[in-house]
Formats: C-alpha cells, structure tokens, sequence
C-alpha cells in the first residue's frame, strides 16, 4: 500500500518528496498505462487545489491525443495535435503553463471549474508519447516551480518504462 503524506508548503521540497514517492510507486513495473494510472493518481491526491489530473497519450492510427488514465471528472476524448492547450505542449514538446484558460485561444474546456493549466509532454528517445495535464479552479495555480517538478516527475515515468 502507498501511503498518501501532506507535502511541504515549498514547492521544490514538494516534488523533491513527490518524486521520491514516484520512485518507489513505478518500481518493478514498465507498463506505460500502469505506471501513467499511478502517476496521475498521486499527483491529483497530493497536490492542493487541482480538479483534474492525467495523462492523453499519442493514439498511433491517427496520431492524435487519446485520453488515457487520469483522475477528475469525464473528459474529452480526442485531441489532436496542435489544439488546446494539450495539443499545443504536444507540437511545440514544450511545458504549457496557463495562467487564465479563458484567455488562451483554442483551449478545449473539459471541465467548467477549470480556471489554469499546465500540460507538460511525455517524449522517450524522441518520441512523443503523450501529455501529461493538471487543471485548477484557481486562477495562475501553476508556475514555473511546477514546471520544472512536474517535467522531473515525468522523467521518472519515462525512466520507469525501461530504455
Ligand atoms: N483543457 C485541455 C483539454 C483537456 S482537459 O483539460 C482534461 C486543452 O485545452 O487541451
């Protein structure tokens, strides 16, 4: 059993912790749907004021975002490449962080609580394996410390599928 613990009000102390816990979460498994279910699962029951956390992943027929395991209310299904804030991490394989997503052209409202976004790519040897998405009532919710702790996050997952 993984035991759930309060996290520091310091960010970088935060995802120091919730990295060390991911670690020993994803250990001993390389399944991408598994390891992507338990990532989403932590992140959305230890991080203040999120409504929606998880992961769209790159459908191969197609190529658009999928979605895939993720914690919060029903979402939309498909995404492609270049729309929304995820399909926008996904083309440009950068970190998105949304301060208002009332006010980012073409954001795709899943969830009408939803007031910021952050969406970070999950790329493994070049390719783009999907996205992973964090959406909060609040307005600015995420930062450039939740960039870089979430970006470390999801190296350990991609760490975790094996080379
Ligand atoms: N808002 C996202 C869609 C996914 S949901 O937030 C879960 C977007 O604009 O891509």
């Amino acid at each position: 059993m993984h035991t759930l613990s309060e996290l520091p009000t310091d960010k970088s102390a935060a995802y120091a912790e919730l990295a060390q816990g991911l670690r020993a979460l994803l250990d001993g498994e390389r399944d991408l749907v598994a390891n992507a279910a338990n990532t989403a699962a932590l992140l959305f029951w230890s991080l203040r004021d999120l409504n929606w956390a998880g992961f769209y992943l790159v459908e191969p027929v197609r190529g658009d975002l999928l979605l895939g395991p993720f914690q919060g209310k029903p979402a939309c299904v498909r995404i492609p490449i270049g729309r929304g804030v995820c399909g926008t991490a996904a083309a440009r394989r950068e970190t998105v962080v949304v301060t208002d997503v009332h006010a980012f052209p073409g954001h795709i409202a899943c969830d009408s609580a939803s007031n910021s976004e952050i969406v970070v790519p999950v790329i493994r040897n070049g390719t783009l394996l999907g996205v992973l998405d964090l959406d909060s009532p609040l307005h600015a919710r995420f930062d450039d410390a939740d960039a870089r702790g979430l970006e470390a996050l999801v190296r350990i997952l991609v760490e975790s599928l094996g080379s």
